[in-house]
């Protein structure tokens, strides 16, 4: 039984290297090197090739190599018998809280003020006459890190989910209705849904309207959540008036991109929350250990669901 890594866009020599030292044994492949391709049972993935899955006929079930899945779940080749799952550990899920912590910190404070201010030689004390209200979309191992880490620095957390079911004790609401609601008391309204047939869009002119005047929408989902050119729109009716945006339709984000010559839109490049080389290999290396034993990998996603 063989394992087979791929992910072609991605550098996964240091992955590569920490699997290899945990299990000296493995049969480990890397695509495009697949040698005898009927040995390959379990595959971790992400944005694997169009032709890879008539290749591995004996695949008993495949992971991304990240959280999400969409990019496994829209594959049109991927069998549909086939058990997906995801590689989503505490590393992953607290690196996350730490970049929302960190957007909404800098923002809240005006850290950039500061900066300006010090290039001036400039002394301007400020502080903000109240705390910002955070609204979470989602209701997963992400947002429940970023739900227990605003709560941490005595912040009010409001979250929206599918069920409305509690996620860690924070007020939450289900539905359109509930995504309206955390809409309208947010300062920062954060995305951390997956991406879903539901979900596609769901960062749109509505949805903006119910903002509060001078908030920020950050999009650590995906990029395909949002319609961009709403939110151009939106930013000039300043409902939201800024927006912290990790993930895009397009990425890399292309040159000639509007977004990049927009001050109110602040962008990084995909890195709110990377699996690292170390927990990604334990989390594999148990998932396949998981499939050998005939059980399904870890994280596995309900495929008709979607997450
Ligand atoms: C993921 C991602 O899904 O990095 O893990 O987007």
């Amino acid at each position: 039984m063989a394992l087979l890594l791929a992910a072609p866009d991605r550098d996964i020599d240091g992955l590569r290297t920490e699997l290899l030292s945990r299990a000296p044994d493995l049969d480990l492949r890397v695509w495009p090197e697949l040698r005898n391709a009927s040995e390959i049972e379990f595959a971790v993935a992400w944005r694997p090739p169009r032709d890879i899955f008539e290749q591995l006929q004996a695949l008993r079930a495949v992971s991304s190599l990240g959280a999400g899945v969409d990019g496994l779940l829209d594959h049109p080749g991927l069998p549909p018998e086939i058990p997906v799952g995801r590689i989503a550990g505490p590393r992953l899920a607290a690196d996350m809280a730490a970049y929302l912590v960190a957007m909404v910190i800098s923002a809240w404070r005006d850290f950039d003020g500061f900066r300006t201010a010090r290039l001036a030689r400039e002394w301007r004390p400020y502080a903000p006459s109240r705390a910002p209200r955070i609204g979470l979309m989602g209701g997963g191992c992400m947002a429940r890190a970023a739900a227990r880490a605003f709560s941490a620095l005595e912040l009010e957390v409001a979250i929206c989910n599918r069920s409305g079911s509690p996620v860690e004790e924070c007020p939450t609401r289900g539905g359109s209705e509930g995504l309206n609601w955390v809409a309208s008391r947010s300062d920062f309204l954060i995305n951390l849904l997956p991406l879903t047939a539901d979900t596609r869009g769901i960062l749109n002119a509505s949805l903006f309207s119910a903002m509060p005047e001078g908030s920020t929408l950050i999009n650590v989902g995906r990029g395909a959540h949002l319609i961009e050119l709403d939110l151009i729109e939106a930013l000039d009716r300043v409902r939201p008036s800024a927006a912290i945006l990790d993930v895009f339709e397009s990425e890399p984000l292309p040159r000639a991109h509007p977004f990049w010559d927009d001050e109110r839109i602040t962008i990084t490049p995909h890195s709110a929350s990377i699996n690292r080389d170390d927990e990604t290999a334990e989390l594999i290396l148990e998932s396949y250990r998981r499939v050998r034993a005939g059980g399904g990998p870890m994280g596995q996603v309900e495929r008709n669901r979607g997450y």
